[in-house]
């Protein structure tokens, strides 16, 4: 007998044997199909590759596809549990053909694989074809004998496989196994067929076709084949069992649950076990695929999955949150054929733990609110959907949870009322923004919001998706469609374009159809959790409805994840070096730069912008990995994450932890751990460089911090360094020089400018010895030394005047000086022995006046003035010697 595990390999090997590429599984979320909540079939990811609109270097596949069936078209949840084989996630085991061949080696090979390798008895299988389709009837005959008794022709679209309303589709053949007349059922298109002993386990889809829209279908470029096999299914039956969850991959889940709840599987136990174990699978490959438990699209389908199974722990009496505990044996048992649960682990752990924490604080009140509610009720009776609401609305209980509670009971939910009552507070919540005063350009936001529900944000682990057009926007109104130059608002039901918030830039780039191009200038977040793509169309049409591909402008988009990262190691740099006063104030986060207000109440010294630079580029070069994590408030608080105060947080928020401790630091906590909601770098490594350019003041108390980041650090540095160079070239020394050569220049020059200013002092006295005389004149018996000179610093007449005064030794000295732009200004000096006969004050105000100036002042041995007049400077030495002669 053979494990779930060998089982997947055997069906691989066989392919690969046979010239098959084998191809990873696709992630959960679907980047190549706008329409598709989860990946649900192995042909997904090859949707493409059918239709011709991409090339793969091979011809042939084969893959084991996770997928998940639980919220949009195919929704097996409610009855996982309660079933042999309705699961939310399982495995599709499958091989293609792009091309390459068609129905006559397709059936080969699926008759080979399960007869020879897998050993199946071929007496018990049977198969179906689509009803007109002869040339299988034909090829199932030859090739593995089958009597016509055992093709069964089906004339319903059982058997026409299409992967939905559009896309690749085909007739289809299935192959059936009879587990026995023990067990009740007829053969496909049987009346009986419900019944669980023919058993489907593989559909050959025969691809020809390609649906375009509901009327037109055309033919695909060349025909091809798509298969899916559960492996589920197949593990069952290998392993002689009935029932899926008896394999030994569900078993060793089932044996785990049953050892942390200490109830075994038996009885009514049974479904709680089997809900617990399916949807332990499906909530940890979601969380591993980047989807967090939400209020809306998968984030919500993902909460409706993880609340059903914690509902059933509660039933098993569990008090304390059991999903997580669980994880290790899911690990084991799957974690080799998919690496990425182990690689997720943490986030996986802390993501049940934080759910079931959660939802336990109300599911008791809840479940007693809905047992009060149900007391008189009984088989075949209704539950009001005021109280179905209420549960939903007040205890988190999705409404199939509240179902799924009265299943056993047989009671059933009244559907209409409870859309009444969601109604009913969507119309009260609408009152509310349309009176708040609003502009009533936001009000149509709000109504797109209520209209769409929120955008769902894909950019955290992609920067392409498709999407589909819910509303385009032009000058403020929705309208249908816009052309070619419009400038344009476009929402799409999901989007890897970052909505600017929390200081990061929106992203840009382009949102194409088929029919147009659009350029996206910038995205921003409106009317709570909608993504507005802001642009012009640039070719074509856009209508909404269309679907598009969305591409974010990936080099800006990585520029701006670098900066972001550096965001927060300077952060915690600060802190470091600064104190643990320093808090964040806001941010900028664009794609050249990052810039950082913290609150500090003093300049930062180079040596501390130094040390923060140094520090941040040390985790920079750890090369450390960038963790993100959904956590309570309460708890990414007391882990040491730093919050943003007046920054508004849901329930749960990301935690973006980096780094590793610095400098001893005290525990083996993350360097950086913050509440975030950007988007970051994966390894510190990826933002190369940091460098600040600066600090400066913003308001009292709080400081800016600008720094650039990768490339333009590196630039911003070569370019400094040319700088140096340049110097260097033109100081005729090396660039270590640089500094001590424009030392020794300055201490020159300072020499020099001395020497010049005591020789242009000299020269302004008359140049030389006895060259002052010529000036002096005697007054009355009073020596006044008169002069107007010119290219002389008016600071520097005072000093002037007082060595005319020590030449003197008593006397007068009036010196006028005219500077280059013909003003002038007069300084007055009197000798201590005239002070009592003349005051310089007076006298000045007289040489001013000539000057055509008013006032003046001064102490009465020196005084100073101004006068616009340049040119009267001779008049001015005249009338001041006038004053003296009396
Ligand atoms: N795509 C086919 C299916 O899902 C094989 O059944």
């Amino acid at each position: 007998m053979s494990g779930v595990n060998e089982i997947r390999s055997t069906f691989l090997d066989y392919f690969k044997k046979n010239g098959h590429e084998i191809v990873s599984s696709s992630p959960l979320v679907p980047r190549n199909d706008p329409t598709l909540m989860f990946t649900n079939a192995g042909m997904v990811q090859f949707k493409n590759v059918f239709t011709g609109l991409e090339q793969r270097p091979y011809k042939t596949a084969a893959t084991a596809q996770k997928c998940v069936r639980a919220g949009g078209k195919h929704n097996d949840l409610d009855n996982v549990g309660y079933t042999a084989r309705h699961h939310t996630f399982f495995e599709m085991l499958g091989n293609f053909s792009f091309g390459d061949y068609f129905k006559e080696q397709a059936i080969e090979h699926a008759w080979t694989l399960i007869t020879k390798e897998f050993g199946i008895d071929a007496k018990r299988l049977l198969v179906t074809v689509y009803h007109t389709d002869d040339e299988a009837f034909n090829l199932w005959k030859k090739i593995a004998g089958l009597s016509d008794d055992k093709i069964i022709r089906i004339p319903t679209s059982d058997n026409f496989w299409a992967m939905g309303d559009t896309g690749p589709c085909g007739p289809c053949s299935e192959i059936f196994y009879d587990h026995g007349d023990h067990i009740w059922g007829g053969p496909p298109g049987s009346p009986e067929e419900d019944g669980d002993r023919f058993i489907e386990i593989w559909n050959l889809v025969f691809m020809q076709y390609e649906q375009i829209t509901k009327e037109e279908r055309v033919d695909l470029p060349r025909p091809s084949i798509d298969t899916g096999m559960g492996l589920e299914r197949i593990a069952a039956l290998l392993q002689g069992k009935h029932d899926n969850y008896d394999i030994d991959l569900f078993r060793a889940l089932i044996a785990a649950s049953e050892e942390a709840t200490g109830v075994k599987a038996e009885g009514e136990q049974r479904a709680s076990h089997r809900v617990i174990a399916d949807h332990l699978r499906s909530s940890a490959f979601l969380i591993a695929d980047g989807v967090l438990p939400s209020a809306e699209g998968r984030g919500y389908v993902l909460r409706r999955i993880m609340r059903r199974a914690m509902r059933h722990a509660e039933l098993l009496g569990a008090r304390e949150p059991l999903m997580w505990k669980l994880l290790p044996a899911l690990i084991q048992q799957m974690g080799r054929a998919y690496p990425e649960l182990v690689r997720a682990e943490a986030l996986i752990t802390e993501t049940l733990k934080l759910e079931e924490t959660k939802f336990r604080a109300t599911l008791k009140r809840g479940l007693s609110l809905l047992s009060d509610a149900t007391t008189t009720l009984g088989k075949g009776d209704m539950l009001d959907g005021e109280t179905a609401f209420k549960l939903y609305d007040t205890y988190g209980f999705p409404l199939d949870l509240t179902q799924d509670a009265l299943r056993a009971r047989e009671i059933n939910v009244d559907l209409a009322g409870f859309t009444d009552a969601m109604e009913r507070q969507k119309a009260e919540a609408r009152s509310h923004w349309a009176g708040s005063g609003d502009k009533a350009t936001e009000t149509i936001w709000f109504e797109l919001r209520d209209k769409h529900g929120a955008t769902e944000f894909l950019g955290y682990d992609t920067e392409t998706a498709e999407g589909v057009v819910q509303a385009i926007v032009r000058d403020g109104a929705a309208v249908g469609e816009a052309a070619k130059g419009d400038k344009v608002q476009i929402v799409v039901n999901q989007t890897p374009f970052y909505g600017e918030s929390g200081g990061q830039m929106g992203d840009t780039g382009v949102i194409s159809s088929d029919n147009a191009r659009i350029e996206i200038t910038d995205t921003q977040r409106r009317g709570e959790g909608l993504f507005v793509h802001t642009g012009t169309v640039a070719d074509g049409t856009v209508k909404t409805g269309d679907a598009v591909a969305m591409t974010v402008d990936h080099a800006r988009r990585s520029r701006i994840r670098a900066n972001h990262s550096a965001t927060h190691l300077l952060h915690e740099a600060l802190r470091e070096v600064l104190g643990t006063h320093v808090a964040q104030k806001g941010s900028l986060v664009a794609p050249e730069r990052l810039r950082f207000d913290v609150s500090h109440p003093k300049p930062m010294t180079a040596e501390e912008l130094k040390q923060v630079e140094d520090m941040a580029n040390e985790i920079i070069l750890q090369n450390a990995p960038v963790t993100t994590r959904l956590m309570s408030v309460d708890d990414a608080i007391a882990e040491g994450a730093m919050a943003l105060f007046g920054e508004k947080y849901g329930e749960e928020v990301r935690v973006v932890a980096m780094g590793q401790g610095l400098h001893g630091a005290k525990s083996n906590r993350p360097y950086s751990v913050e509440l975030c909601g950007g988007t970051h770098v994966s390894a510190t490594g990826d933002i190369g460089l940091v460098r600040i350019l600066g600090d400066s003041a913003v308001s009292s108390g709080v400081r800016r911090l600008e720094a650039v980041t990768g490339e333009t650090a590196r630039a911003y540095l070569a370019e400094q360094d040319e700088r140096v160079k340049a110097l260097a070239t033109s100081l005729k020394v090396q660039p270590a020089e640089v500094l001590t050569r424009v030392e020794a220049l300055m201490d020159e020059r300072r020499k020099l400018e001395k020497e010049l200013a005591d020789a242009k002092r000299k020269l302004a006295m008359g140049g030389g010895q006895g060259g002052s005389e010529e000036a002096v004149r005697d007054i009355g018996g009073v020596k006044f030394l008169g002069k107007a000179i010119s290219g002389v610093d008016p600071k520097d007449l005072k000093g002037l005047a007082d060595d005319g005064k020590a030449g003197l030794g008593s006397g007068v000295v009036t010196l006028i000086g005219v500077s280059d732009d013909g003003k002038a200004s007069a300084v007055v000096a009197v000798t201590a022995d005239l002070v009592g006969r003349f005051s310089a004050v007076d006298l000045v105000r007289i040489a001013s006046a000539a000057l055509g100036g008013k006032g003046g002042g001064g102490r009465p041995d020196m005084a100073q003035a101004g006068g616009p007049d340049g040119s009267k400077a001779d008049e001015a030495l005249e009338a001041v010697a006038a004053a003296l002669a009396g």
